[in-house]
């Protein structure tokens, strides 16, 4: 469904993405993980043409993504839906309003066809009756959970996830695993989920990959990611800091 082929992307003389290739496979829900600053952003924004790659080729289906002009580019962004990883929602306009942007943006729909998929959006996620709250009212999973609807809403063939768990406590992080295997499997949206919660991870993935230094170190499925020997993965996994950082840290606090 999404194939990059040797993609790399710098900013100034920093590279951040060195010849990618990955394809994504319908009806999957694949998670990339990786250490901060890594280009897991990066990567998920080339897929839908936020950025361009220096080198390589992004493919949406028949799409070459990094050749569209604007109005191809549209016609794309319509089928994939994009949970940023801020969440990114309109701090002035009601929750109903927030989810119905891109229906008013992209769709012939008229104001109550509107309101009724508003409607069902936000009880698919939990969240039937606060259309008319502002977000600023709402707690941190609401948001995201309002930000996730928003994503959907134009009922998109893919959805990517930047982060969708961060920042929300076990439980309510636990509420957006469910929502993601959900959609996965009763709406056969196929999903790329970038996330540093390995228990997030493990829950939801059919297969992870492991970006590091802007390549691809490991690909498989959460199996083969829990019994790997390779120990890079497994600092990862295991949430261990890196001797260098440690090093640089204990340096740092030296005569403090
Ligand atoms: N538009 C941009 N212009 C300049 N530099 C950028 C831009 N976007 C990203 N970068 C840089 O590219 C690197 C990778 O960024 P990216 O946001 O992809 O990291 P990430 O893996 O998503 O990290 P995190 O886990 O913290 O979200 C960072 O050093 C970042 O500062
Ligand atoms: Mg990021």
């Amino acid at each position: 469904m999404v194939r990059l082929v040797n993609v790399s992307k710098s900013f100034g003389s920093l590279r951040v993405l060195e010849n990618v290739s990955l394809d994504i496979y319908r009806g999957q829900t694949t998670v990339i993980i990786g250490p901060s600053g890594t280009g897991k952003s990066v990567l998920l924004k080339h897929i839908v043409g936020l950025l361009l790659p220096d080198q390589g080729e992004v493919y949406f289906e028949h799409h070459r993504v990094d050749q569209l002009n604007q109005q191809q580019m549209v016609e794309v962004r319509k089928q994939i839906g994009f949970l940023f990883q801020m969440g990114a929602l309109f701090d002035s306009l009601t929750v109903e309003a927030n989810v119905a942007f891109p229906l008013i943006e992209h769709t012939t729909l008229n104001a109550r066809q509107r309101a009724e998929r508003v409607d069902r959006v936000l009880k698919m996620v939990g969240l039937a009756g606060l259309q008319s709250k502002m977000p600023g009212d709402l707690s941190g999973g609401q948001r995201k959970r309002v930000a996730l609807a928003r994503a959907i809403v134009l009922e998109p063939s893919l959805v990517l996830y930047d982060e969708p768990t961060t920042g929300l406590d076990p439980i309510r992080a636990d509420v957006i695993n469910e929502l993601i295997i959900a959609l996965s499997r009763k709406m056969g949206i196929t999903s790329i989920a970038v996330t540093h919660d390995i228990a997030s991870a493990n829950k939801i993935a059919d297969r992870m990959v492991l970006l590091y230094d802007g390549r691809i170190v490991c690909d498989g499925d959460p199996g083969s990611f829990a019994r790997t020997d390779n120990p890079l993965v497994r600092r990862f996994i295991e949430g261990q800091a890196d001797q260098d950082d440690l090093d640089r840290i204990r340096e740092g606090f030296k005569g403090a």
